[in-house]
């Protein structure tokens, strides 16, 4: 069973500046909600029972954000306010699911990933990227029914626009079926020429905790940072078991201002 999900918080942000100078861009909200809950009750409307959250000293208000008891509690014994209570209420659900560990560099989702080594207790976990945001139907009910259904690792994908394709981790596609299909080869942001494919990885995937064994291993990849793509890929040189998951939710990109603005409409429009 998969209960334990990985959430990489530590990123700058540049993409959203000069909002993210102050502000994590994860607690930014989308249709009053924190980007970051989203993701949250996905993993809960999922089963998930755990969250590692990888947070730097320069987000910590992420932490702040989850474990404020006390400014709650003041607020609380002046006045018993039903809409503050209810809030309360909700973070401290959260706040019971989340220990956090720490990439101050930013050195990439791989080196963000071994940094969880020591509190993964299952075989598979989840790991999630907030900047995607998926609504509409559960992407980690989807992925976590077809891990049972194939015993494989599994990454979302979508077809992407092939001008686009140097934004993003490219599948090789082996077996497709309708709605999902084996991993041949995974290739992190390559130019329109070298991508076998427009099947983009979208920020979700179900791992092996082998996969920190093959983190070790690599040296920087693409852009100097060590790349959960490329460990992912290794695994699969070595025979491990990896399917793209065609989602069936509405994806939205949360990780640049056009596309953050755009998500509010779309979740609003939504309701
Ligand atoms: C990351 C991954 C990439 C994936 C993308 C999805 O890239 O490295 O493989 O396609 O997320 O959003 P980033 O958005 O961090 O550049």
């Amino acid at each position: 069973m998969i209960k334990q999900a990985i959430i990489p918080l530590a990123g700058l942000g540049t993409r959203m500046l000069p909002l993210t100078s102050v502000m994590p861009k994860e607690l930014m909200p989308i249709n009053g909600k924190p980007n970051l809950e989203y993701i949250l009750d996905e993993c809960i409307d999922a089963g998930v029972k755990e969250f590692i959250f990888i947070i730097s000293q320069k987000k910590l208000s992420i932490k702040k954000y989850f474990f404020n008891d006390n400014f709650y509690r003041k607020i609380l014994k002046k006045k018993k306010d039903k809409r503050v209570l209810k809030e309360y209420k909700k973070i401290k659900k959260y706040q019971k699911m989340i220990k956090f560990v720490y990439q101050n560099e930013p050195k990439g989702t791989g080196d963000a990933v071994l940094k969880c080594k020591k509190f993964i207790k299952s075989k598979y976990f989840l790991m999630l990227l907030p900047d995607d945001l998926i609504i509409r139907n559960n992407c980690s009910k989807e992925m976590i029914q077809l891990h049972k259904k194939t015993n494989g690792s599994i990454i979302a994908t979508k077809r992407v626009e092939k001008k686009t394709v140097s934004r993003w981790g490219i599948l090789s596609i082996k077996n497709k079926k309708k709605k999902y299909f084996q991993i041949k080869d995974v290739v992190e942001k390559p130019s329109i020429k070298k991508a076998p494919s427009n099947f983009a990885i979208i920020g979700r995937y179900i791992l092996p905790t082998k996969i920190f064994t093959e983190i070790k291993k690599l040296k920087p990849g693409q852009g100097g940072e060590i790349h959960i793509t490329d460990a992912i890929r290794s695994l699969i040189k070595k025979e491990n078991k990896f399917y793209g998951n065609i989602f069936t939710g509405k994806y939205l990109d949360c990780g640049t201002l056009s596309g953050y603005i755009n998500s509010g409409i779309q979740i609003f429009k939504g309701k």
